[in-house]
């Protein structure tokens, strides 16, 4: 499948309704940085860099939910100096976004549980998330996220709300992705072969789309041969 700006631009719908979400494991950074002789955090930095460049190419083409796993609930182990950084670069976003709610065409929604930060940082991460919803591209951005943290906090939902049997709708309908259909493409940069946590439950019938590149390195022509790769997949859904 040739994506071409030029189609992009004018249609803006170079993926059909087989593939509505694409969620990224944006893997990479550190080592990103360290071949330059770097610190590590600077391949955050420029993370984040490729993080706008590839939400705004999603949705050129067409992509109507997309998930980053920015921080997850076991990051907090990596040394204080590296977690400040990655906080760093987030509240800054989240600041940013704040103020320019109007401008942009995004629905900016945080998944994870973000009851661990600053009161001031939820009110604004909950007014981002209420004043964009209308906006017709949803990007989640995972901020200590856990796909097991997720699990168990949607079954405490359920045993405070009474329920004793429940259903999987149930369980999606409680999950910080509530009203967000499963991933159709979940792409890993880095090397790694792994799903370290994320999206567990979500991720149930996604295509994998494993690379070497590294997260800052991942260009608009990475997304095209992930978006290529999925089209040439047959998906059965368990059925034949
Ligand atoms: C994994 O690479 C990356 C992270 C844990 C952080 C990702 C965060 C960003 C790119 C910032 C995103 C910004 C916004 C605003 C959403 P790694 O450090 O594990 O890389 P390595 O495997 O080379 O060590």
């Amino acid at each position: 499948m040739a994506l071409k700006k030029e189609r992009i631009q004018k249609e803006g719908d170079l993926v059909d309704e087989r593939l509505r979400h694409i969620a990224f494991i944006m893997d990479g950074n550190g080592r990103w940085a360290q071949k330059r002789g770097m610190p590590r955090s600077y391949g955050h930095s420029v993370g984040a860099e490729t993080f706008r460049r590839v939400a705004e190419y999603c949705r050129k083409i067409g992509i109507r939910y997309m998930t980053v796993y920015a921080f997850s609930t076991e990051n907090w182990k990596r040394p204080p100096e590296e977690v400040q950084t990655i906080m760093d670069i987030l509240t800054d976003y989240i600041s940013k976004c704040a103020d320019e709610i109007e401008k942009e065409n995004i629905h900016v929604r945080f998944i994870g549980n973000l009851t661990v930060f600053p009161q001031d940082l939820q009110d604004k991460m909950e007014r981002i998330d209420r004043e964009t919803a209308h906006n017709p591209f949803c990007l989640n951005i995972a901020f200590n996220y856990g796909g097991r943290e997720e699990l168990v906090h949607a079954c405490t939902a359920l045993i405070r709300e009474g329920k004793t049997d429940f259903t999987e709708a149930d369980i999606s309908e409680r999950l910080y992705t509530a009203n967000c259909p499963d991933p159709d493409l979940v792409v890993r940069t880095g090397g790694d072969m792994r799903i370290s946590n994320f999206l567990l439950w979500q991720s149930a019938y996604a295509e994998y789309y494993f690379t070497d590149v590294l997260w800052p390195d991942f260009s608009e022509r990475e997304v095209d041969a992930a978006v290529a790769e999925f089209y040439s997949r047959r998906r059965r859904f368990g059925g034949v």
